[in-house]
């Protein structure tokens, strides 16, 4: 039987997300409310626990006032020495690192490891294991697209704040008769684009699930200005691309993004419309989270130190529905949540009219004679 808990660390990983601090205060309050634990934050991801260990002592007085609070207060890595390398369709891991970080866990007393971050991050958690770090993992992006979780926290914030920005959008839209594109976050997977698109009464959704055809938007714009509506918006995943085509990059920071301004000048070009793009970018991933998501992380929290406290290690706690469970950290590394294509959302927007530029208008399309 495994040594009781006396102490545990926490640490934040990859990109941010709204509720990372509610994760660690949840985690620290039930550690220490409930179980009579100490807490460590670790700083800087994984990276804290390299060389000279950078950690904080966190208990109840140290994590008032972080619910509301965006970002995360111990400050996160994204790329560090933990690095996978795919060779030859493999991960191939240096494990050198993986070693120091145990041995500094083993000097710092940490009985257990609160893992927040996404597939990356639990991937590099559950080979942890094989070091001897008990660890256990709370998923977080705000793409939503963690494998085998309903829903990350992060994620309704990103989606409230996008939704706004369509909101506001469509004023000005109409005001000019134009088109304007919004891009959102999501890499690999559409959510916020469908969900905010759906949320904000978009008039054609591109993620990167569907492939899309710009002369589909542009006949989706053209026929909504035959119907009387002379104004389009269209919400735009950064990872979206055209079909037989490859995801945008932007030529100065080498980074995702850029398929909004594509879209808009495509779209400009074929519809003799002033096509305008707003790019939302990390807007969606700073400030309060919304009251959903602060639940959803301090749930999740908690979860995770009642886990660590019943023995479990290498299992991420997620969202079936609106329950609370576990999946395997194995399990989930190296797969996305991506959109289902028969995917009741989609199938709702389709029937509400909105386009996915994977269809051509049929009042615009020319028909055989019968
Ligand atoms: O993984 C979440 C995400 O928001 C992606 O949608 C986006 O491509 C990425 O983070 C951006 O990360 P960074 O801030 O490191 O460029």
């Amino acid at each position: 039987m495994a040594a009781p808990i006396r102490r545990i660390g926490v640490l934040t990983s990859g990109g941010d997300a709204p509720g990372l601090n509610a994760v660690i205060r949840a985690v620290v309050k039930t550690a220490e409310f409930e179980y009579g634990w100490t807490v460590y934050g670790i700083e800087r991801g994984f990276e804290g626990l390299i060389g000279k260990p950078q950690i904080r002592p966190l208990d109840g007085s140290a994590v008032t006032g972080l619910l509301p609070r965006g970002g995360t207060i111990l400050g996160s890595t994204n790329k560090g020495h933990f690095r996978a390398m795919r060779v030859d369709g493999e991960l191939i891991r240096d494990p050198a690192p993986y070693k120091e970080l145990a041995a500094n866990a083993r000097r710092l007393g940490l009985d257990g490891l609160v893992v927040i971050g996404g597939e990356g991050s639990q991937g590099i958690a559950s080979e942890l294991a094989s070091y001897g770090v008990r660890a256990i993992g709370v998923p977080k992006t705000i793409d939503n697209d963690l494998w085998g979780c309903d829903q990350t926290f992060g994620f309704d914030t990103a989606l409230t704040v996008a939704t706004e920005a369509i909101d506001r959008l469509h004023t000005t839209a109409a005001s000019h008769d134009r088109v304007m594109v919004l891009e959102v976050m999501g890499r690999d997977a559409g959510w916020i684009a469908l969900h905010s698109g759906l949320g904000g009464g978009a008039d054609i959704i591109l993620v990167p699930e569907i492939p899309f055809n710009v002369d589909a938007i542009a006949s989706k714009v053209l026929a909504r200005e035959f119907r009387g509506s002379a104004f389009s918006i269209v919400v735009c995943a950064e990872g979206a691309n055209e079909r037989g085509g490859s995801q945008v990059y932007q030529e100065a920071t080498g980074t995702l993004g850029g398929i909004g301004a594509h879209v808009a000048t495509q779209v400009g070009k074929l519809t003799d419309k002033d096509a305008r793009v707003v790019v939302l970018g990390h807007l969606q991933r700073g400030g309060q989270p919304t009251p959903f998501d602060r639940i959803m992380a301090t749930r999740y929290g908690s979860a995770a130190v009642r886990l660590l406290a019943e023995g479990h290690y290498g299992e991420v706690v997620v969202s079936e529905g609106l329950a609370i469970t576990t999946v395997k950290m194995t399990d989930t590394a190296g797969k996305v949540r991506t959109i289902p294509l028969d995917h009741e959302i989609i199938q709702t927007a389709r029937g509400l009219g909105i386009g996915f530029g994977d269809e051509v208008d049929p009042e615009l399309t020319p028909q055989p004679l019968a």
